[in-house]
């Protein structure tokens, strides 16, 4: 896909859940497909972008064009994205876990080890928040993602300030068909504006996001 409008850019995409283990055979993860984040490494790749896309485990073929990078904790995650810049973009499509195992057992847990195991959790690295704050490897443009059930613009906006990006894309997550579906309706939230999508298939989503993301970098330039 040479020379299409993102040409010379690199794009770095995360998807996927994490998995955050409990001991050898047993851990924590999420129902997140993977499928959006994958959606959007794809779409970038076909506007030209060297893309990187950090993945979870998922059960999804890696798009033509990207160069993949599988992990399972979010501190993993953290640092394959960190090693990967710099770059111009970066979409933060992951559903990281939110906890980890504070300490993960050596051995395979035994029933009959005298009861169920207490299990301390300990906050994960944020990747968006990490990746956002400023400094000279900051991606130009940061956008991350929320899935929200109620009030989505002010819950989305406000993730926007606390998280440090420039972009968040917000789904109302309770509209059928979107979570584990082939659709999404997003709203695109900036500083100073939000742009209401019309309902389609997350490949569509997609490929208008990475539209955008083009038209984003390559204003910048001028
Ligand atoms: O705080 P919340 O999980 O709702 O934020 C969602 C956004 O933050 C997504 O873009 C997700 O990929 C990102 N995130 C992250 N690292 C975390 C938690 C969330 O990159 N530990």
């Amino acid at each position: 896909f040479k020379g299409g409008p993102l040409a010379g850019k690199h794009a770095l995409v995360t998807a996927g859940p994490t998995f955050e283990p409990i001991d050898p055979v047993r851990g924590i993860t999420n129902r997140s497909s993977g499928r959006q984040g994958y959606a959007i490494a794809g779409a970038l790749a076909k506007l030209g972008a060297r893309v990187t896309l950090v993945s979870g485990p998922v059960a999804l073929p890696t798009p033509i064009g990207v160069d993949r990078i599988d992990v399972e904790t979010a501190r993993d995650m953290l640092a394959a994205c960190q090693a990967a810049l710099p770059a111009d973009v970066g979409v933060f499509v992951a559903a990281v876990a939110d906890w980890r195992i504070d300490e993960v057992f050596g051995t395979k847990l035994k029933k009959d080890k005298g009861g169920p195991p207490a299990l301390t959790f300990v906050e994960n690295p944020d990747i968006l928040a990490t990746l956002s704050a400023s400094g000279p490897r900051r991606p130009k443009l940061v956008i991350g993602f929320a899935a929200e059930t109620n009030d989505v613009e002010a819950h989305a906006r406000a993730k926007l300030a606390r998280k440090g990006c420039d972009w968040i894309i917000a789904n109302d997550v309770t509209e059928p068909g979107v979570m584990g579906g082939d659709e999404n309706a997003v709203l695109l939230i900036s500083k100073d504006r939000t742009e209401r999508w019309t309902r389609a298939a997350k490949d569509s989503v997609a490929r208008d996001l990475a539209q955008r993301i083009a038209q984003d970098l390559t204003a910048s330039l001028s």
